[in-house]
């Protein structure tokens, strides 16, 4: 029993270190200026960011959960739940960002909430800016994570200009890099967006077969594919061949099961790194040398579009967001309800926000924790 307690110490420990890493690193200024809205400074500058931190400990910005228990059939939650590599863990990866830290709160609020185990989720966090774990921890107590710091600079060069600013985000790519970034002995990973909300069992989805995929969505076949790339893409014999012999059909990367194991072994990172290199340099010629127009996923559409294990569609009920016209509002597609995307350019916190949100939004309130400063 010994080995066991040593090692569960040695997990805690080595989570310690790596909790309170990104804090010692330096930070860019703009970085942390970024985050003053939420940190509640208000000349915040890079000085001013630690005394910003700690200042929020208290969780002033955003109310605190409930502790979340599991039901009585889950396995009891081991010492080892700490650790990452415990074998019993559901582990979910989503990003952190002083823009979508309202969403992606509300979003690990939600699956908690409707996990029959919550205790045994264990969340993955890849921020740009180490102020807002505190946040996370102190409205979240109890919550099993770990958080690592996503460095624009890894994905800086490779990012072309998009149709949509927001889509030109480094923290947009860090789904890209799961399989580098997270630990070897978690083998498998549910990505998942900060624009929506689980109202399931999230262990159903993670228990979901992948067969010898790579990856798992839901795929929408009926949508035109053709659209996702330019009649450059279509017309160069070479890039188009790209999908020979596969039937591509469209899925959303903001919602996915990844294979870690099969993911590293193929190295697809490196495969949608290439892509985004053809992209940008035929961006570099002018509007005409692109091959796509939006951010990070056509670059996965070319490397699985045709090779994914297709999830029920329950669990991507998407654009929820719905488009730039004001007052545009999207509803259900048919078919049950596990988890509401809101994909888009709206967001639910935005509308509701300012006293205009669609009827759909009010599906996403209960989860917000966050709580305006009293004027
Ligand atoms: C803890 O984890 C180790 C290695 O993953 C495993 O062998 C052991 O049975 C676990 N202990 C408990 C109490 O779950
Ligand atoms: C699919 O989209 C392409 C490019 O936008 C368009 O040219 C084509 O007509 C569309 N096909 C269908 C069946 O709608």
């Amino acid at each position: 029993m010994l080995w066991v307690v040593r090692l569960s110490g040695f997990c805690s420990a080595a989570m310690i270190m790596v909790v309170l890493s990104p804090s010692l690193q330096s930070f860019p200024p703009a970085e942390a200026i970024r985050s003053s809205h939420y940190l509640g400074i208000s000349n915040g500058g890079y000085d001013h960011h630690i005394a910003a931190v700690s200042g929020v400990a208290d969780g002033s910005r955003f109310r605190r959960a409930p502790i979340f228990h599991n039901a009585a059939e889950c396995e009891p939650p081991s010492a080892n739940g700490t650790c990452v590599c415990d074998p019993s863990l559901v582990h979910i990866a989503i990003t952190l960002d002083e823009e979508y830290l309202r969403g992606s709160i509300a979003a690990v609020h939600s699956v908690l909430t409707h996990a029959r185990c919550p205790e045994s989720v264990f969340f993955h966090l890849l921020l740009s800016e180490p102020g807002l774990e505190p946040v996370v921890r102190s409205s979240l107590p109890g919550l099993r994570l770990k958080a690592y710091y996503f460095d624009p600079d890894r994905v800086r060069g490779l990012i072309s200009t998009s149709v949509r600013q927001a889509l030109e985000q480094p923290l947009n790519y860090a789904r890209n890099y799961l399989a580098e970034i997270l630990e070897r002995c978690v083998s498998r990973v549910i990505y998942l967006d900060s624009d929506l909300v689980v109202v399931d069992d999230i262990g159903k989805l993670w228990r979901t077969g992948l067969g010898s995929r790579p990856v798992g969505a839901p795929e929408y076949c009926h949508a035109n594919f053709t659209k996702y790339f330019t009649a450059r893409f279509w017309s160069d014999q070479r890039l188009a061949a790209t999908f020979a012999g596969r039937r591509p059909c469209y899925f959303n990367t903001g919602v996915m099961v990844l294979d870690l194991v099969r993911w590293r072994r193929s190295g697809y990172t490196r495969r949608i790194e290439r892509w985004m290199k053809v992209q940008k340099s035929g961006a570099a010629t002018g509007s005409a040398g692109r091959i796509y127009e939006l951010g990070s996923l056509p670059p996965f559409l070319l490397v699985f579009a045709g090779h994914v294990a297709p999830i029920d569609h329950r669990w991507n009920q998407h654009g929820l967001g719905g488009d730039n016209v004001r007052g545009s509002c999207r509803d259900l597609h048919r078919g049950p309800v596990s988890l509401l995307h809101w994909s888009g350019s709206g967001k639910p916190w935005v509308r509701l926000d300012s006293n205009r949100p669609c009827p759909l939004d009010h599906l996403w309130a209960p989860y917000d924790l966050y709580e305006p400063a009293v004027a």
